[in-house]
């Protein structure tokens, strides 16, 4: 508490060199609630999304570069945004409050696909330009620098872009990009662009370079039960003790929050994915894994492809024999319990199924493992398990929550 107190106000006091304006000492960390939303009126293909999106980050991760590359692979088939997850950041001031998706797995922050941005006396034009290709989702704005509200956090001069065209984002206001800042290469200014964290932590706002994410499982169409936690882990979110593994060296997935992550099934230990590299991201829905790891899976499960969901679906006599998936993650292995592998059944019906029926929220990533990212580990594995992405030493942490072997499904 004595250290913490102190660094802070040796943060303050180098804070105040450079600035004239009056600094309130924040009780770092900041958390913010996250909500989570079905469109229930669109034509959903959550899977059809979470492919796209996969598919481009797979490609655009070296650059701007690869844009051409990212654009052919676009899909304006998956623009439907069937659930997302967004927090109220406030932009200017006074602060005009949109609601962003939280994003690991981009670094630019914007807003004006629902709400404009709107001009106010902390904005500065950089008269750069942004771009950023999604996969399922399309951005393209001026690039501002601008006040930026965070619960109690009030970051200046965050880099931020004011959209003039977007295409996927539906009901939402643009995006809250919290992954490494080195996948900011999006605008025509040279250079990347800090994220949120990058900027608060380097005004000296929060005590660490981290972000942390609690979701939790819900089977209602819109509840707000995630937190983001900026500048340390929220300690009454997790009940295991947080284990951190370094950011994945294989590439693409190490553009990313990327990890190293093998998964067997069930007792026997069938092997599903061998070690190998891929992403954790917030901005995904379902848990996607290589096509062979996902071949494996039916094999073991008995789990047969439901056209109309695009999932998988088992019987109750499969569920009621389902075994749990095992993620090895560093040193340590977390269960993924048959619950935690279910689409929640009250939810059939948002994503077109039957009331009856039992889908599986593990999908194909699109292309055989050995390809560099050969997971992802969406929301569906994160509300089992409280998340940390340490920026500052390039690591993710994993911890149990009292969540991770809920049977809300
Ligand atoms: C998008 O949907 C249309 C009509 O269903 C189809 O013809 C087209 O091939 C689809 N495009 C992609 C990229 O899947
Ligand atoms: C910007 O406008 C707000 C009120 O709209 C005011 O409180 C603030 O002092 C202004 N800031 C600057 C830098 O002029
Ligand atoms: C925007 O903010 C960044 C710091 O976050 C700064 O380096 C850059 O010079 C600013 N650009 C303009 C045009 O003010
Ligand atoms: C952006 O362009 C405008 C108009 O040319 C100019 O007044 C302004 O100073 C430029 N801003 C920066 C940050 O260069
Ligand atoms: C839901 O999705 C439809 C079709 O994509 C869109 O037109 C509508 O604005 C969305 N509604 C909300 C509340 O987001
Ligand atoms: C960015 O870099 C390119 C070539 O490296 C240069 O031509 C261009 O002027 C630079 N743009 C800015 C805004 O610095
Ligand atoms: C995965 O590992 C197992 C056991 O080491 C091996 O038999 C299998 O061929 C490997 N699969 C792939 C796709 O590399
Ligand atoms: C399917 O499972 C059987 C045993 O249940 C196993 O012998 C076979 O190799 C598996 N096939 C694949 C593709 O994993
Ligand atoms: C979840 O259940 C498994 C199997 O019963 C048990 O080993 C594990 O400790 C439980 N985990 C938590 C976080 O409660």
């Amino acid at each position: 508490m004595l250290a913490r107190l102190s660094s802070l106000l040796a943060l303050t006091a180098a804070a105040v060199t450079v600035s004239a304006k009056p600094i309130v000492i924040r009780d770092s960390p900041i958390t913010l609630p996250i909500a989570r939303r079905f469109n229930l009126t669109g034509v959903p293909s959550i899977l059809k999304q979470d492919q796209a999106r996969a598919k481009v980050l797979k490609a655009r991760s070296q650059g701007s570069g690869n844009y051409k590359q990212a654009a052919a692979l676009f899909d304006a088939n998956a623009t439907n945004q069937a659930v997302d997850y967004t927090v109220s950041v406030g932009v200017g001031t006074p602060p005009t409050f949109y609601n962003l998706i939280v994003d690991t797995g981009s670094s630019n922050t914007w807003v004006g696909a629902g709400a404009d941005y709107v001009v106010t006396n902390s904005s500065v034009d950089t008269n750069n330009t942004v771009t950023v290709i999604y996969g399922s989702g399309v951005v393209f704005g001026e690039q501002y620098n601008d006040t930026v509200t965070l619960g109690d956090l009030v970051v200046e001069n965050q880099g931020v872009g004011a959209a003039e065209f977007t295409l996927g984002f539906n009901g939402v206001d643009g995006i809250l990009g919290i992954g490494p800042a080195l996948l900011t290469t999006d605008t025509s200014g040279n250079g990347t662009v800090p994220t949120v964290t990058d900027t608060a932590f380097g005004q000296g706002l929060i005590d660490s370079n981290l972000v942390a994410v609690s979701f939790e499982p819900a089977t209602e169409s819109s509840v707000t039960n995630g937190v983001l936690t900026f500048g340390g882990v929220d300690d009454s979110k997790h009940t295991g003790d947080i284990a951190y593994v370094p950011i994945t060296s294989t590439s693409p997935a190490s553009n990313y929050v990327g990890i190293d992550q093998a998964i067997t099934y069930g007792s026997a230990g069938i092997p599903i994915l061998n070690s190998t590299a891929g992403i954790t991201d917030t901005g995904t829905t379902l848990l996607l894994i290589a096509s062979d790891a996902l071949a494996a899976y039916q094999n073991a499960t008995g789990a047969v492809a439901d056209e109309t969901t695009g999932l998988l679906k088992i019987t109750q006599d499969q569920f009621d024999s389902l075994e749990s998936l095992f993620f090895q993650i560093g040193d340590n292995t977390y269960e993924f319990t048959p619950n935690a592998q279910i689409w929640p059944r009250s939810l059939n019906s948002a994503i077109g199924g039957d009331a009856d029926s039992i889908y599986l929220i593990t999908g194909d990533i699109g292309s055989e493992s050995g390809a560099g990212l050969d997971f992802v580990d969406g929301f569906a594995f994160l509300e089992r398990f409280y998340y940390v992405y340490d920026v500052a030493d390039s690591r993710v942490g994993f911890a149990t929550t009292e969540f991770t072997n809920a049977t809300t499904n």
